[in-house]
């Protein structure tokens, strides 16, 4: 990983603590930083200059942290990492810390190790490298993509009457693993019916019905790296204003999608879609962002939204997803992930746009 352009963002210091805390404080930095295959490294460290990244794990991740290619510290017993700390840091005044996700416990036994370090926020600096993806983080997310995609070509056959919405959600998950996802990149969202007018519907025992709507929101994970994918069909043959949603939703996610490109502002961006919405009867029923950078989190940054001021820039990675929800009714959203490029944009998730209707 190049990870020194962190420093050209987080330009207030040249030592960065990153502090991996238990199973509630994963900080996802650390394995931005380290690309490192797999392992969990609860409760370890990355010391990180513009000339080197250390790593300070326990014995049970040093195979897995030495295949990195980075140094390893490994350590035996917890208290040899005030020693190494106060070693490793030596000549350093300054120490950047994700504020982001260390946890006030772990922020407070720091302070004891190193008392004489002033800490600073680096946690905005760093957020602002990765919405820029390398070309290795693009592969990855490539085939997350196609993961997501190919999964759910494969599932359409399997959609039958009375099975229930955790079925559908085990079987995309089932096919996503088969299709070399480590792990679904968030827990699906599947909704039949009029439950699809809840944006973020969990997935229960609801049985499928002839003309509900089927709406399915789902990821894969890839190397660490996420996809994010909505298509909605309609189980039997669509009513007219089924197909009257999901053509004002198909129409503002293309228009949406199209304009996208380098330096066009992301809340420009949500506007377009949003006004071909608010142009039809559904107006206000687009009840969230356009969309939201994609990386090893699912919500990553930057946001298209009203409220997001920012010009996009090339090789930022980005879902398109619009959609109208009507309670009681249903609910249509359709979801792509792209690449911002200087004169346009690459669709990565390939699935079809068209209704589908399955008889
Ligand atoms: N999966 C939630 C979203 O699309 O943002
Ligand atoms: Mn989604
Ligand atoms: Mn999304």
């Amino acid at each position: 990983m190049e990870y020194k352009h962190i420093f050209d963002y987080a330009r207030e210091v040249d030592t960065i603590l990153i502090v991996n805390g238990g199973e509630n404080a994963i900080d996802k930095n650390f394995f931005y930083l380290t690309q490192v295959k797999s392992g969990v490294f609860e409760g370890s460290m990355l010391i990180v200059k513009p000339t080197e990244i250390k790593i300070l794990t326990s014995i049970l991740e040093e195979q897995a942290a030495k295949e990195t290619g980075l140094e390893v510290l490994a350590i035996h017993k917890k208290k040899e990492i005030e020693k190494i700390l106060q070693s490793e840091l030596k000549n350093v005044d300054v120490v950047g810390l994700n504020y982001e996700a260390i946890t006030l416990s772990d922020y407070t036994e720091l302070s004891k190790m190193i008392p004489d370090k002033r800490f600073v926020d680096v946690s905005v600096s760093i957020q602002e490298a990765r919405r820029i993806k390398t070309p290795g983080e693009l592969s990855k997310l490539r085939e997350a993509a196609k993961i997501a995609s190919e999964s759910f070509e494969a599932v359409i056959g399997r959609i039958k009457e009375g099975m229930k919405e955790t079925e559908l959600a085990s079987e995309l998950v089932y096919q996503m693993l088969r299709h070399g996802a480590s792990e679904p990149s968030f827990s699906s969202i599947i909704a039949f019916g009029s439950n699809s007018s809840l944006p973020h519907y969990s997935p229960g025992d609801r049985k499928l019905k002839k003309n509900d709507y089927v709406l399915m929101d789902f990821g894969a994970l890839y190397e660490r790296y996420c996809s994010d994918v909505t298509r909605t069909l309609v189980f039997g043959k669509a009513s007219e204003e089924q197909k009257e949603i999901y053509s004002v939703v198909k129409e503002a996610q293309e228009n949406s999608m199209n304009a996208i490109r380098a330096n066009i502002n992301g809340k420009d961006v949500d506007k377009i879609a949003r006004d071909i919405i608010d142009s039809t009867k559904y107006k206000d029923t687009f009840i969230h962002s356009l969309g939201h950078g994609l990386g090893m989190n699912v919500h990553d940054h930057p946001a298209l939204s009203p409220g997001f001021d920012l010009p996009l820039k090339e090789n930022m990675v980005v879902t398109v997803e619009p959609g109208i929800y009507v309670p009681g009714f249903g609910g249509v959203r359709i979801e792509d992930d792209v690449i911002v490029k200087k004169d346009g944009f690459e669709k990565i998730t390939t699935a079809t746009r068209d209704l589908i209707e399955i008889s």
